[in-house]
């Protein structure tokens, strides 16, 4: 059997992506191995998000065809957002032997048939309702305990700064029945969190002759396979999350109270301009129903410094955001122009580096400060973990998270992974929860 090495870059959606691939590629006769040296087939499954994201990628394709040096008939494939953005000119490099975009991973079988050196292969053709739903994922993951499921592709939305509407294709909703079947599936081996995700999982939205089904039902089904199975998503969107989908999570103690929640700016004037359908006020309005209904949810977002034409007072804007809120964690990012987007074509990229790097040290520092505040406020309290582990630092600890995301670490009392245990958290960093047993 032939084997087949795939790093993976991006975001969650491409670890689920990888391991479509594994069983794609497992039906067309490659195992998969962790170590390059003995690949056959050497693969990176690519994001396009920021232009640093891409540099990265074209340092491994150096370092796969460094890798493959003297063994013959090795393969170098790029898989993913990079492979839809860039087609032939990945191909072009002559280092490149297969590209396959995010739609086209059943056609690999077909591409391996034909591929070699002197007659590379491509497939970046995008799909209106390609979902994969029948095709069960080859699980990576190293715990066994948490698995990621895919319930929508594409995304609909045109924010002016995002290259993923064009590397991804359109908006399409996988049928609710194979996402319940996968859930089940991955229960019954002994998984108890699944993750659904999608660009915006709050536009779910499936439709037959039957019935209608929106990301709050499907959440009540998910929830249903098991109390013992708890459920996370990713992303929301501010401008789509409804009270339904609020209320949901609040009635069923295995949803975990949790809501990745991109901000990206904290001026109207900014959000218009990215065109993300939404302002200030709505943002924090959407805040304070979360907050209302759940009120420990764990919120966290992501925060884009230095789009154009940005003045520190779009600037001071974010901070007062970000301070008014308190996230328990974000992802934050130096606007980084991408060629094709609305932006790209419409607005200068006129914030100056030395700028843009301020700004965002500046958002970098008091998220810290605020992540440290809000892991503060749970010293003291109770957290239900389910165990993932042995924790990286200790090895006599064990990880897992609790329901709002944040991450705790415990002596070992013997417990094994997929398993629940009552905490009490006695201290903590900026982003771990340090505890013990009740
Ligand atoms: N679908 C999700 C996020 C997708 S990309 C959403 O709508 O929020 C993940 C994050 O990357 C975005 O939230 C944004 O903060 C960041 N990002 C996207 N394009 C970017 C760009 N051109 N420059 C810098 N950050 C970007
Ligand atoms: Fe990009 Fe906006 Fe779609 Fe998110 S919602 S993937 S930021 S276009
Ligand atoms: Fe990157 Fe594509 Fe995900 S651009 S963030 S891998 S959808």
């Amino acid at each position: 059997m032939k084997k087949a090495y795939i790093e993976t870059y991006g975001c969650q959606m491409n670890v689920n992506d990888s391991e479509v691939i594994f069983s794609i590629l497992k039906e067309a006769g490659y195992s998969r191995t962790e170590e390059i040296s003995e690949a056959d087939l050497i693969m990176a499954n690519t994001c396009s998000v920021r232009d640093n994201a891409e540099q990265r990628i074209w340092g491994r394709i150096e370092a796969f065809n460094q890798a493959r040096k003297g063994r013959r008939g090795v393969l170098v494939g790029i898989a993913g957002c990079m492979a839809e953005r860039l087609k032939d000119k990945l191909l072009e490099t002559g280092k490149v032997d297969l590209v396959v975009g995010p739609d086209a991973y059943r056609s690999l079988p077909r591409l391996l048939e034909a591929v070699s050196p002197d007659s590379p292969q491509i497939d970046v053709l995008l799909s209106r309702d390609e979902t994969y739903s029948d095709i069960k994922p080859l699980r990576t993951d190293r715990n066994g305990v948490s698995a990621f499921i895919s319930i929508m592709r594409g995304c609909n939305n045109v924010c002016s700064y995002c290259v993923v509407p064009y590397t991804r294709g359109a908006e399409r909703s996988r049928e609710p029945g194979s996402i319940v079947r996968e859930a089940c599936d991955v229960f019954s081996r002994g998984y108890r969190e699944v993750t659904l995700l999608g660009q915006n999982v709050d536009s779910y939205l499936w439709k037959n002759e039957r019935e209608t089904v929106n990301f709050a039902e499907l959440l009540r089904r998910v929830a249903s396979v098991s109390p013992l199975l708890r459920v996370r998503f990713a992303t929301s969107h501010p401008k789509d999350i409804s009270d339904e989908v609020i209320e949901t999570m609040a009635a069923h103690e295995n949803i975990c109270k949790h809501i990745h929640l991109p901000v990206q700016s904290g001026s109207t004037r900014m959000l218009e301009k990215m065109r993300r359908r939404y302002s200030r006020e709505w943002y924090l309005e959407r805040i304070s129903k979360i907050r209302s209904l759940i009120p420990d949810c764990g919120i966290t977002t992501d925060v884009i410094a230095g789009f154009c034409s940005e003045t520190e007072q779009d600037h001071l804007d974010t901070l007062s955001l970000m301070e008014e809120v308190g996230f328990d964690w974000a992802f934050m990012f130096a606007y980084s122009e991408r060629p094709g987007t609305l932006a790209a074509k419409q607005y200068p990229d006129d914030v100056p580096p030395e700028v843009k790097n301020r700004r965002l040290n500046e958002i970098i520092a008091l998220q810290g400060r605020k992540s440290l505040e809000r892991y503060r406020s749970w010293v003291g309290k109770r957290v239900r973990v389910l165990v993932e582990g042995p924790s990286k630092r200790n090895p006599d600890e064990l990880c897992g998270r609790a329901s709002n995301n944040m991450m705790c670490v415990f002596p070992s009392a013997g417990q094994k992974p997929g398993d629940y245990v009552e905490l009490i958290v006695n201290d903590c960093t900026s982003a771990t929860l340090i505890c013990s047993a009740v």
